[in-house]
């Protein structure tokens, strides 16, 4: 362009930009006109909503029952909606779910069915809504925000298989109640005792502390998830059913064992998981069994050692009778229901090792702020753990006596030469325990310590260093080992 073409700003008579303007101004009224007419046609005429409640009254008066067609002549067009202060939530739902609670919409294809089962008569629409169990974002007025699957919603409605987890809010799991009503809900909490995983997770109070406690699992949204590795949509059950399939896969380097579940185990674990929602109820909504079920875990705890040692302990020891190796912690796990210690240990050691733990190691600890065991229930472990299988407990060489006065130096070279390939340089552990463990250190007597050396640990990877008939150690390196091991009482951390 030249400059003679370019009009003057100083020239008001000829002013083309200023009719461009207006021209344009026009447009965009007459756009912005066009465009909220559309809304308005498409919330009032077209939006999802209305054409359901038209469908309905449409089947309703096709109906060769007077009453139906009476109740769709009745049929207003208007957003139906069921507000809860108690629980925070409106639920539109029931604008496009109109035969919810018609039995003649029994079998009717959605969204104006009724309701399967008894669900609805145990527990009315207006006073329960629906989000309570299904999710979702109750107040959306279109199919794609209520369900709220890819959106910014951070409770998606579930998919129908895991729907009876929403029992577990306001039930017991474990109640005979849900056994029969909500069979899957049942199941993952049967799975959840038998398969141990309170030896790593707290719930309620009991539980190991190797995983985080689950008291709250089920309010876990996307964001508190890790989702980068999640396939498909990136909500709670899919990262739960993902998890359980491969936890290392969801959750690079993570500690938790693949629990290797069947499908239908996996689904029952996830329902249970997105139960555990630690809810502030209206006394109306808490149900019988639940109130029981709370009495129980207070006041009727077990103490039965055997079903303790399974909850809590079989996971990582295995049966206890055996030194077992375990291939995803690559190392081995103690024997502590084995001949070897039930020989050398007494309750005092055993209780002590069960109350505190070995902080820093894989060995959590189970007194009453940790992992929540009564004194009565430690006991019982105590007894079975020095009972064993029943079988004869080792036979014992003594240990050298005195056994003050070793040398550490010495002691120290001799450890590095036999022992550091199992229990680590320093005695943080490896394959084998860790000997520098403060609890550990506190609990073990000399005698312990000098008797494990002499003896080994039978039916353990721990080897006898004075067996009979063999060279063996002197009683003099015994006693220098034990010296440097009571150094590391000292640098243990
Ligand atoms: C007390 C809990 C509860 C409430 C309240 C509840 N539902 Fe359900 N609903 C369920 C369960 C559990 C199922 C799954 C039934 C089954 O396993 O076959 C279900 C099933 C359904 C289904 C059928 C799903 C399918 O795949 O066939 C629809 C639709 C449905 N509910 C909608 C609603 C709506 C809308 C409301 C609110 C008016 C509502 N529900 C209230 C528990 C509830
Ligand atoms: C705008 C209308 C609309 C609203 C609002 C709505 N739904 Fe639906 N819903 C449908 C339709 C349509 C289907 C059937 C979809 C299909 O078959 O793919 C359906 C199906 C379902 C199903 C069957 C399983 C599924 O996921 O397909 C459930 C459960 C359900 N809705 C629950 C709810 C809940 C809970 C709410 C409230 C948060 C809700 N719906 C709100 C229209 C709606
Ligand atoms: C928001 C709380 C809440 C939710 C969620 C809930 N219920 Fe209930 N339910 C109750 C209350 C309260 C009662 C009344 C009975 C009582 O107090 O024991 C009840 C009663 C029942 C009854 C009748 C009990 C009887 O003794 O006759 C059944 C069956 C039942 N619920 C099953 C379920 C199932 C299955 C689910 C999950 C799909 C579920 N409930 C979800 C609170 C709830
Ligand atoms: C040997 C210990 C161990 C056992 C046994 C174990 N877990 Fe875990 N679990 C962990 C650890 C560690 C994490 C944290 C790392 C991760 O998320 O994978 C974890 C994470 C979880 C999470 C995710 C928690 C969150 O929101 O971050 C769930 C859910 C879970 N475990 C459930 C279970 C269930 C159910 C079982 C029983 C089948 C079980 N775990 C058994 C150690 C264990
Ligand atoms: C998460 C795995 C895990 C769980 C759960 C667990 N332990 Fe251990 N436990 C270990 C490991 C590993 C050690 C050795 C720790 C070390 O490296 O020093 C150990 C050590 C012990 C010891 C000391 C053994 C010895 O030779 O001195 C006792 C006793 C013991 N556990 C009992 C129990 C009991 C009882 C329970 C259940 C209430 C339990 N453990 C639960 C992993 C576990
Ligand atoms: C081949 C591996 C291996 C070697 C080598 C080894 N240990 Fe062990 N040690 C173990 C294992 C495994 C245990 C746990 C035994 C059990 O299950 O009770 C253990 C247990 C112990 C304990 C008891 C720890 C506890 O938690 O109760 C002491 C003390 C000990 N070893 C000292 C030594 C000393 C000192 C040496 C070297 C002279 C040595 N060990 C060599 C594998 C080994």
């Amino acid at each position: 362009m030249s400059e003679s073409n370019r009009p003057d700003p100083r020239d008001p008579g000829e002013a083309p930009s200023g009719r461009a303007a207006k021209i344009v101004l026009l447009l965009a009224s007459a756009a912005t006109l066009a465009m909220l007419v559309l809304a308005m046609v498409r919330e009032n005429f077209l939006s999802e909503w209305r054409w359901h409640q038209r469908t309905y009254r449409q089947m309703l008066q096709a109906s060769d029952d007077p009453r139906q067609r009476e109740l769709g002549d009745a049929v207003a067009f208007e957003l139906r909606q069921v507000d809860l202060p108690q629980f925070g939530t409106t639920d539109r739902c029931v604008s496009c779910h109109l035969g919810i609670d018609n039995p003649a919409m029994a079998g009717a294809k959605q969204p104006y069915a009724a309701h399967p089962g008894d669900y609805l008569a145990n527990h009315p629409v207006g006073d329960y809504g629906c989000t309570i169990c299904h999710r979702g974002q109750g107040a959306a007025t279109n199919f794609h925000e209520a369900k709220a699957v890819d959106a910014h919603w951070d409770y998606p409605v579930l998919p129908p298989g895991l729907t009876q987890s929403s029992c577990g809010i306001c039930h017991d799991a474990g109640s005979p109640l849900m056994a029969e009503h909500a069979p899957k809900l049942a199941l993952g909490r049967r799975l959840f005792e038998d398969l141990g995983c309170q030896s790593c997770h707290r719930l309620h109070g009991v539980g190991g502390q190797l995983g985080p406690a689950l008291d709250n699992e089920g309010l876990k949204t996307r964001h508190t998830q890790p989702m980068a590795d999640v396939v498909g949509e990136p909500t709670l059950a899919n990262w739960l059913v993902q998890h359980f399939a491969d936890p290392q896969a969801v959750v690079p380097g993570s500690r938790m064992p693949p629990p290797h579940l069947t499908a239908r185990q996996t689904e029952a674990l996830t329902v249970y998981m997105l139960s555990l929602q630690d809810r502030d109820l209206p006394q109306t909504y808490v149900a019988g069994d639940l109130v029981t079920g709370w009495d129980r875990r207070l006041h009727q705890r077990t103490t039965d050692g055997a079903t303790l040692f399974a909850n809590y302990c079989m996971r990582c020891h295995g049966e206890g009778t055996y030194g077992s190796y375990d291939k995803f912690f690559e190392r081995f796990m103690p024997a502590v229901r084995g001949p070897g210690l039930r020989a050398m240990a007494d309750e005092t050691y055993l209780r002590r090792q069960i109350l505190d733990g070995r902080p820093g190691t894989l060995m959590p600890g189970w007194n009453a702020q940790t992992g929540g065991l009564t004194d009565a229930q430690v006991d019982a472990l105590v007894n079975y753990l020095k009972a064993g299988d029943g079988g004869p407990v080792q036979t014992l060489r003594p240990a050298p006596t005195p056994l003050a006065g070793g040398d550490s130096a010495r002691g120290g070279q001799l450890f590095a030469q036999l022992c550091s390939a199992c229990h680590g340089q320093a005695g943080e552990g490896g394959l084998g325990p860790a000997l520098s463990n403060p609890s550990f250190q506190r609990a073990a007597s000399d005698e312990l310590i000098a008797a494990t050396i002499v003896n080994g640990r039978a039916d353990t990877a721990m080897p006898a260093f004075q067996r009979p008939g063999t060279a063996g150690l002197t009683d003099a390196e015994v006693r220098d080992l034990l010296a440097w091991l009571r150094t590391l009482a000292l640098k243990g951390k």
